[in-house]
């Protein structure tokens, strides 16, 4: 096993004296780089944003944009990150260095006041900048009316996990819609063109603990059976800050983020089967393309799933790994039917995801037993929605958050699946409101008594977020408004 590093802005960095819980931010600002900013240590405010190379779309590399204050800098062993200091090309000996694009269109549109925040953007940015297939959607095939997306094809949503308090956003925003395309001399461009930095095999111990990563599903699990109390991250985007917020440490960290068992996108006899290491990024633009067909319940849920820094790094293995009762993505899996593969060291078997949650944040997965993919079955319902309840429209916790799936022919409610959560110890399907709409007319009458149903699903509580009358009543709203969307629907 070689020296752990990183190759930050192109130079190679030994990864010691960090620890396996030292974060790729701390790693950064103790060399030096203090471009990489920390505001909330929690994923939320994007002031550490850093870009790393990933296995590209429609070339062999992309630049992703991801949180450094959530990432473990042992996860990056063998990779390559940019950080603000990196985007700048150096000049002639003597000079200042040449500002990237992204970095030009702030300091000239006036996208930078204090500054704590403008390296965080400036790399949310730059990862924009570089997307696959952004340009393509530039000009003319762009809606003008659409306030999320510029001329330039810039996708707003991109900086949906930056936070700015001093400056405002109509700069910022003017900065990113006036970015242009890549030019062929740009390096990073350049680099995009080149094979993407293989996962390696990282034994990292500092400290008293070890941050592990095998190359293989089979070395992985063999290595759970072995070490049951080990904490397995993907993204690391829950454990992150579980590490910066409550302190925890572990003896033991196992990384299976990179696990190619474990990143399949295919479809399958009839089911879609999701690799639980892919991030929601990549499932979210993987779905539709080649002979994936696109799933509209996951589409609504996307966008509405933390910001796009989260989403980055974030995965459903983790999402549904965490147990949490207010996850975004068991809602909308329970609707649609999914049932997970549980992969242990002598095989697998295969779990609905309505028999996994047993408890608050227990299920029915062993320690030694990982997620390894996720299935929808085919074909999928044609009536879905993903209703959010949250105090800000993105980036925030739900409340209450209720998913549909049905089947409706001729009228009538053929299958019903409704996932909920924020009611309750576990995330639940709502069974008694499924059977109220099941066999029954898609009419008025039909969804108030559901509604009246769905209201008394769950055990809500009251907490800082809302009150169990609140959260109830938001239920049965969620099927009022579907109902009325899909009538509007049908008569426009
Ligand atoms: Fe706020 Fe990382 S420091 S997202
Ligand atoms: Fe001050 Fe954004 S420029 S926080």
């Amino acid at each position: 096993m070689t020296e752990a590093r990183i190759t930050v802005n192109g130079e190679e960095t030994p990864l010691s004296p960090a620890t396996p819980h030292t974060t790729a931010l701390d790693f950064l600002r103790e060399r030096g780089l203090t471009g990489t900013k920390e505001g909330c240590a929690e994923g939320e405010c994007g002031a550490c944003s850093v870009m790393v190379a990933r296995p590209g779309v429609n070339k062999p590399t992309d630049w992703v944009a991801v949180n450094a204050c959530l990432v473990p800098a042992a996860a990056l062993d063998g990779q390559e990150i940019i950080t603000s200091e990196g985007l700048a090309t150096a000049g002639e000996p003597g000079t200042m260095p040449s500002l990237h694009p992204v970095q030009e269109e702030m300091a000239v549109r006036g996208g930078s006041q204090c500054g704590y925040c403008t390296p965080g953007f400036v790399c949310s940015m730059a990862a924009e900048y570089y997307r696959p297939g952004r340009c393509e959607h530039s000009t003319e095939s762009t809606d003008s009316t659409d306030p999320e997306h510029g001329p330039n094809g810039f996708d707003l949503h991109a900086l949906s996990g930056n936070l700015c308090r001093c400056t405002g956003y109509r700069p910022i925003r003017d900065a990113a819609f006036a970015v242009g395309a890549p030019t062929e001399d740009d390096p990073l461009a350049q680099r995009r063109e080149q094979a993407p930095p293989v996962p390696v095999a990282t034994e990292y111990t500092q400290g008293g603990s070890t941050f592990l990563r095998k190359h293989t599903l089979n070395e992985t699990l063999q290595l759970l059976r072995e070490r049951p109390d080990a904490v397995v991250v993907a993204g690391s985007t829950d454990w992150g800050v579980e590490v910066n917020i409550r302190s925890r440490r572990a003896d033991c960290v196992v990384a299976i983020d990179r696990l190619p068992e474990l990143r399949e996108l295919r479809v399958e006899s009839g089911h879609i089967e999701i690799g639980a290491a892919l991030t929601l990024t990549e499932i979210e633009r993987s779905l539709g393309t080649g002979n994936v067909p696109d799933v509209p319940l996951l589409a609504d849920l996307f966008p509405q799933f933390a910001s796009r820094l989260i989403r980055n790094g974030a995965t459903l293995g983790g999402n549904l790994g965490t147990g949490s009762p207010i996850g975004d993505s068991p809602p909308v899996l329970l609707a649609l039917d999914a049932s997970l593969v549980l992969a242990d060291a002598d095989g697998e078997r295969v779990v609905p995801l309505a028999d996994y949650f047993t408890g608050y944040r227990q299920s029915v997965r062993r320690p030694d037993e990982l997620i390894r993919a996720v299935r929808i079955p085919l074909p999928l319902s044609p009536v879905t929605a993903f209703h959010k309840i949250a105090k800000r429209r993105f980036d925030d916790i739900s409340s209450v958050a209720v998913a549909f799936a049905l089947d409706i022919e001729d009228g009538t409610v053929r299958k019903a699946r409704i996932g909920l959560g924020g009611v309750a110890a576990t995330p639940v399907r709502s069974l008694a409101t499924e059977a109220a709409l099941e066999g029954e007319p898609w009419s008025a009458e039909t969804v108030e008594a559901a509604a009246r149903v769905l209201r008394g699903e769950g055990t809500p509580m009251s907490d800082h977020r809302a009150s169990a009358l609140y959260r109830s009543a938001m239920l049965g709203q969620s099927l009022l408004k579907l109902h009325a969307q899909t009538t509007e629907a049908v008569s426009s």
